[in-house]
């Protein structure tokens, strides 16, 4: 199997746009794909002004910069993934869509390409089934937002090789990543535990026990977390979190992972989070969280 050169990313929302900013930053070619132009030219953007703001705060130098931007293309056509070495898939978190997508990334791209998912809870063994290289099929689960986030969350598949786990361990390094493996069952380690609390923070709210604001202050000041735990859904999205809950409560049959309603009531009226300016709270042109 050949050393990483080419780093193929699909899907430029914020995890997507942020894994293609570390790999082009890290020395990679990358190539960025989405298939929507305006996602895309979002992700772009997105990136630009993440890597300006490392130049300002001094953390990373014009040139590297420059060079970095150099060797990040975009594209909406999956042909353009041929010449890449791994593809690393950050699509919505659907089974179906990312099924879909392994499959035809599968008969398009180089023999020796290892595919990976940076999905938060779907079973790496199914989604390989889709592909006649599932010894090449992997997750890698970076955590938001992937430039600053230091840990990366590496899932083997039921028939991912040995040798395709040493690339990645290689890459996440070479990414100044912190590696921590899992076996291949719903949410692995860090959502199998995450999500649950957050789902709880919803049941808090849903019956009344708090008021959002002094549920999250409760978990910042009471646990040391930096976020509270609404705040942090609305962060990583309230569509990611309920699909993250239904995999849980589908892949592990036990009914304290059922999504609260609440949640469920929110992702149906479109409040998705941060990302669409509201969900649990509401986000004007500062960043921090107000009450909607
Ligand atoms: P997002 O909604 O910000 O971005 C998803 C992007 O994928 C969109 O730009 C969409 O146009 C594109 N897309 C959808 N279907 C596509 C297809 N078939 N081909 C090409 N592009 C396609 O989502 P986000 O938050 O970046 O999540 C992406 C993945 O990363 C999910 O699997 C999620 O579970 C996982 N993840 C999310 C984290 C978070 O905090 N949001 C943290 C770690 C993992």
């Amino acid at each position: 199997m050949e050393e990483i050169k080419r780093v193929g990313v699909v899907g430029g929302g914020q995890m997507g746009s942020g894994i293609a900013q570390i790999a082009a930053t890290c020395g990679f070619d990358v190539i960025l794909l989405d298939s929507d132009s305006s996602a895309l030219q979002r992700g772009l953007h997105n990136i630009q002004s993440s890597i300006n703001r490392f130049v300002s705060k001094g953390q990373l130098s014009q040139a590297m910069a420059d060079d970095a931007i150099m060797r990040l293309k975009c594209s909406t056509d999956l042909r353009d993934l041929h010449s890449a070495d791994i593809i690393i898939e950050a699509i919505v978190e659907s089974e179906g869509s990312k099924k879909e997508l392994f499959s035809q990334l599968d008969r398009i791209v180089k023999d020796s390409a290892i595919l990976a998912s940076n999905t938060s809870s779907i079973s790496i063994t199914r989604l390989a089934t889709t592909t006649r290289r599932p010894r090449q099929v992997i997750g890698m689960h970076f955590m938001n937002p992937p430039p600053i986030m230091k840990l990366v969350e590496i899932v083997r598949g039921a028939d991912t090789s040995d040798e395709v786990f040493a690339i990645v361990k290689t890459l996440a390094k070479r990414l100044g990543k912190t590696i921590i493996c899992s076996l291949d069952f719903p949410g692995f380690i860090v959502n199998r535990i995450l999500m649950p609390m957050i789902n709880e923070a919803f049941f808090a709210l849903y019956t009344g026990v708090a008021t959002k604001e002094d549920i999250d202050t409760g978990m910042k000041l009471g646990t040391n977390h930096p976020m509270g735990p609404l705040e942090l859904a609305d962060f990583i999205g309230l569509d990611v979190c309920l699909s993250i809950m239904k995999v849980l409560h589908s892949g592990l049959g036990d009914s304290k992972y059922l999504p609260c309603p609440l949640l469920v009531q929110y992702v149906d009226a479109g409040r998705l989070g941060k990302k669409c300016g509201v969900g649990v709270y509401s986000y004007g042109m500062k960043s921090s969280p107000t009450s909607p």
